[in-house]
């Protein structure tokens, strides 16, 4: 078999075997593939598709490219949570801790940023000597002492999805569904998980943008996860604005961390509620309450209690962080303060927000990657407490991105700007969980 033989045939809609799927990936792992016949074969798959058939059998090829490691002998259920992306999408941050304090064993195989979307290895790395490249001792020691650990791709776990994740996102093929699906399935299952929720966005920030779309999506991670004898369940949730008041990697850190604290900032809000709910919806899965509603009591009182801070300090500490960043995160996490105003450039109501153009604002002025070797900088920032619905005079802040470079972040206010639709006549605030599919 030769690459460019399966890269032809996905390239003339053709359906690839078994053998031809195992062969590419095994090439994509080993590096015998080279990297831009895999770029070709990317841009094929998302021009063309897969039939359910072989997106099944892409998930295990690129599952079974690594380890499925074994956590049997914890004594505790071994739940995940995984988002398919967003923007300000940071509730993994909230969502482990709140889960570790409660009962659950949280594995938490992650990603980087990826097209428009921030990654939570990125966000996790602004913390001062943060760790996720763990080896394999290192994962299990964490999650043994603080309940969950959090780490990347490596070249033992889901090292096939290591390689194209990153490909990925600098070949524009982000947005396929059996690529995501292969993805993020492939990550769950080497955690050895029992259960999973996904948060599956949709709205103008999501890579599923429509939601008929984002429906197929979720049933397919669905589908997938339980074949594999993982419990699955996919709440579709919105992502038509940016989640909560921060995006970049050091602001969305520090806006966690100020809700792990207890300092509510209403902008923050739903990435509270958001949270509280995929992390009550991972102890229905663990068996360790009945009832959504007793699981949601469950993670306020861990969150109130300040268990969950605690959790995350453990965590900080035990991978290698500053853990005084729970104390005092401004001073801790690298923050800019040359700051540029967006202002609303009329009165009205805020319509719609392009999403994806806020992400790409952020990347492009530093936060987010233009190359697979490009170095983020955690200080690219923007905080809006501006949502859709709300009312602006001509001149109100829209929100302030920050950024060391004059230009580039003067640039990326004057994108943000244009991202905002202001209208005449007020609308609903989009409601933030749409739809649970089992
Ligand atoms: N998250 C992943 O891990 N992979 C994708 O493809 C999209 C979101």
């Amino acid at each position: 078999m030769r690459p460019q033989d399966i890269i032809r045939k996905k390239r003339d809609g053709a359906e690839l075997s078994r053998d031809e799927i195992a062969f590419f990936v095994k090439g994509v792992t080993s590096g015998d593939v080279a990297e831009y016949q895999i770029s070709a074969w990317l841009m094929a798959v998302f021009l063309n598709g897969m039939t359910d058939g072989e997106q099944s059998l892409l998930t295990e090829a690129m599952l079974h490219s690594g380890e499925i490691l074994d956590f049997s002998d914890i004594p505790k259920p071994k739940v995940d949570k995984h988002s398919t992306g967003g923007v300000g999408d940071k509730t993994s941050l909230l969502i482990a801790p709140f889960a570790a304090a409660a009962g659950v064993c949280v594995p938490m195989i992650s990603g980087r940023g990826l097209g428009h979307t921030g990654g939570t290895l990125d966000k996790l790395e602004s913390i001062p000597g943060y760790r996720v490249n763990l080896s394999l001792k290192e994962f299990r020691q964490v999650l043994d002492t603080t309940g969950f650990a959090m780490n990347g791709q490596t070249k033992e776990i889901a090292p096939a999805d290591k390689k194209l994740y990153a490909l990925r996102d600098a070949t524009a093929t982000v947005e396929a569904i059996p690529l995501i699906v292969g993805s993020i399935i492939s990550k769950k299952g080497a955690a050895g998980l029992d259960a999973m929720v996904i948060d599956v966005k949709t709205g103008s920030g999501a890579f599923m943008s429509d939601p008929a779309r984002a429906k197929q999506l979720a049933q397919a991670l669905v589908k997938t996860g339980n074949s594999l004898g993982i419990h699955s369940q996919a709440l579709i949730t919105d992502m038509n604005q940016p989640l909560g008041s921060a995006v970049g990697h050091s602001v969305e850190v520090l806006e966690c961390i100020n809700l792990l604290r207890g300092e509510i900032d209403e902008g923050a809000r739903p990435v509270l509620d958001l949270s509280i709910e995929l992390a009550a919806r991972m102890v229905v899965l663990a068996k360790l309450e009945n009832t959504i509603e007793a699981a949601r009591d469950r993670i306020k009182r861990v969150h109130e209690s300040g268990a969950a801070l605690e959790t995350f300090r453990a965590n900080v500490a035990a991978q290698g962080g500053e853990p005084r960043v729970c104390d005092d995160p401004a001073k801790i996490l690298p923050l800019t303060d040359k700051a540029f105003e967006v202002e609303s450039p009329r009165s009205g109501f805020v319509t719609k927000i392009s999403t994806a153009e806020v992400g790409h604002s952020v990347a492009e002025a530093g936060g987010g990657r233009v190359r697979i070797e490009d170095k983020i900088d955690p200080r690219v920032g923007f905080i809006t407490k501006t949502k859709i619905g709300d009312e602006v005079r001509a001149g109100d802040s829209i929100g302030v991105v920050f950024c060391d470079d004059a230009g580039r972040g003067q640039t990326a206010a004057t994108r943000i700007q244009a991202a905002y639709e202001i209208g005449e006549a007020p609308v609903e605030p989009p409601q933030l969980v749409k739809e649970v599919i089992d």
